[in-house]
C-alpha cells in the first residue's frame, strides 16, 4: 500500500469483530516490529508477547472490571501484542523504544487491512500483580511496558476521520 494512504488508515480502532489474525499477518506485525530503530542498539532490552489465548484476553477485560471498573480496555480484540522490557532495558530510554515498536506496529496492521490501537491504560492500572500476568508466566524481569491490540474491525480501511494539528514553530 502507498505510504500516505497508510498513514491516512492509522487510527485508534475500540471495535473489533471476533475474526482471527492470521499467522500470515501476525509474523508480518512482528517483522515490521523489528524493524523499529531501538536506542543505543539495545535489541536485547525488548521482548514481544503475542497473546491470543481467549483465556488470558478475557482475564484483562474481566480483572479490568472487577478491580478498577473498566471492562472494556482492551475493546475484545483477539489479539494483543505485549512490547515488554526484559533485564536488559535501559530504563532511560524504554519508554520511546516501545512507542516507536508500537507504532510500527500499529502502522503494518493498516498496511494489511486490520484495525489496531497502541494501549498502555490496562498494563498501568492492572500492574505488576495482574493475573493476566501470572497466567503468560513470562521469563524473569519480562514485562510489559505498552501493547497494541490488532483485530478485524468495521473500521477497517476506512481513513481517519480527525485531523490532527500540532503547533509548528519555525524559526
Ligand atoms: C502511548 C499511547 C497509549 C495509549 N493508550 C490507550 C489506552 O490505554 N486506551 C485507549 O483507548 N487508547 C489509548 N491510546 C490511543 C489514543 O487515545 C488515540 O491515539 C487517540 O485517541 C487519538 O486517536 P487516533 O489514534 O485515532 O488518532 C493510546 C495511544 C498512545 C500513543
Amino acid at each position: 500500500m502507498e505510504f500516505d494512504t497508510v498513514l491516512s488508515l492509522r487510527k485508534s480502532a475500540r471495535s473489533y469483530t471476533g475474526e482471527a489474525v492470521s499467522e500470515k499477518e501476525i509474523h508480518a506485525l512482528i517483522h515490521a516490529a523489528e524493524e523499529s530503530s531501538v536506542g543505543h542498539h539495545n535489541d536485547k532490552g525488548y521482548a514481544l508477547v503475542v497473546v491470543r489465548d481467549p483465556e488470558v484476553l478475557k482475564r484483562i477485560s474481566t480483572e479490568g472490571g472487577e478491580r478498577v471498573g473498566k471492562p472494556h480496555m482492551i475493546y475484545e480484540a483477539p489479539l494483543l501484542i505485549l512490547i515488554c522490557r526484559t533485564k536488559d532495558v535501559m530504563e532511560t530510554l524504554e519508554g520511546f523504544d516501545a512507542g516507536i515498536i508500537a507504532e510500527h506496529i500499529h502502522l503494518k496492521a493498516s498496511d494489511l487491512g486490520l484495525s489496531s490501537i497502541i494501549l498502555f491504560g490496562f498494563i498501568r492500572l492492572l500492574g505488576k500483580d495482574a493475573d493476566y500476568l501470572k497466567m503468560l508466566h513470562l521469563p524473569e524481569g519480562v514485562s510489559p511496558i505498552l501493547a497494541v491490540a490488532v483485530g478485524h474491525s468495521p473500521l477497517d480501511g476506512k481513513k481517519r476521520k480527525e485531523d490532527r494539528h500540532f503547533t509548528v514553530i519555525e524559526r
